[in-house]
């Protein structure tokens, strides 16, 4: 079913389990999140970012698609906008069904984020739509955000009051697009962060981090964790492995449903890491 985080972060955030938010590309990306979450019985975010968007040259065909995979799915399926810059897409991705964005003002100077993102909460509040924002640059992203950002506590605090955002994106030492599974959390940060900022926090750039650490992530405050890189990798060599083994392969069935089982894999794996042990 078609969800709304406030079905789910808040809970989840009390209890300190984590809900998997999972960036597609692809009609394959999207089917494999939505079957492993059911495989789960967990729900999970299926995001699309604004690059997804771009690629797909518009936004209503791939989220119609998304729609319904999770119309359909037996758990609950939040349709998440990723990293927009532009108020705009979030009005249209609104129109097409979503009822979570993110609104990415991070890297205007303090004072106009806020502005810009009070303005988005406030119609899409109207419209009951969750928002996200975030405040301190994730490293890496289109190499505008510099690595080894951190966000300040008291200024996330002052960052919700100030907005009336749902959910908070934080830096705490990941950073996006990492290859290698090798980042570490400021633990002590994040802990400050769960303890000041009163609504569900959100990782970004979670491919960087072992399972043992997205659990540690979650165990101590983060509750909504995003994944895309890992998928990708997992896309492209299971495609790459069926293409040197065929060469002469011509139905892209054939491959994209290599494709499609292992990001089904790696999703399964890391919707029950980020969901812990207690809703094993
Ligand atoms: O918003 C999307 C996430 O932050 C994904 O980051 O591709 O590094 O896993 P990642
Ligand atoms: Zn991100």
């Amino acid at each position: 079913t078609l969800a709304h985080p406030a079905d789910l972060l808040p809970a989840a955030r009390a209890a300190r389990t984590g809900v998997g938010a999972f960036n597609v590309i692809t009609i394959e990306h999207a089917q494999a999140v939505v079957r492993s979450a059911e495989e789960a019985r967990l729900p999970v975010f299926v995001q699309l970012s604004e690059n997804a968007v771009r690629y797909h040259d518009g936004i209503e065909p791939i989220a119609a698609a998304c729609r319904e995979l999770a119309r359909a799915a037996s758990v609950p399926i939040v349709l998440h906008l990723d990293h927009a810059t532009s108020a705009e897409l979030c009005r249209r991705a609104v129109d097409a069904g979503f009822t979570s964005v993110m609104f990415d003002a991070s890297t205007l100077r303090y004072q106009r984020n806020v502005t810009a993102t009070a303005e988005v909460v406030a119609w899409a509040h109207q419209a009951g739509v969750w928002v996200e924002a975030e405040l301190g640059a994730i490293g890496g992203k289109d190499g505008a955000h510099a690595p080894g950002a951190r966000t300040v506590p008291h200024e996330a605090a002052d960052f919700v009051a100030a907005t009336g955002v749902d959910s908070l994106a934080v830096a705490i030492g990941t950073s996006h697009a990492m290859r290698e599974r090798s980042a570490r959390i400021d633990l002590d940060l994040l802990d400050a962060l769960y303890a000041e900022v009163p609504v569900p926090l959100v990782l970004h750039g979670s491919s960087g981090l072992s399972d043992e650490r997205i659990a540690q992530a979650v165990a101590h405050g983060i509750t909504k964790v995003n994944v895309g890189t890992q998928l990708n990798q997992a896309f492209t060599a299971a495609l790459r492995h069926v293409l040197e083994q065929t060469p002469d392969v011509t139905d892209p069935r054939r491959y994209l449903r290599s494709a499609r089982t292992a990001v089904g894999h790696s999703t399964l794996r890391l919707i029950r890491t980020i969901a812990g042990p207690a809703t094993a």
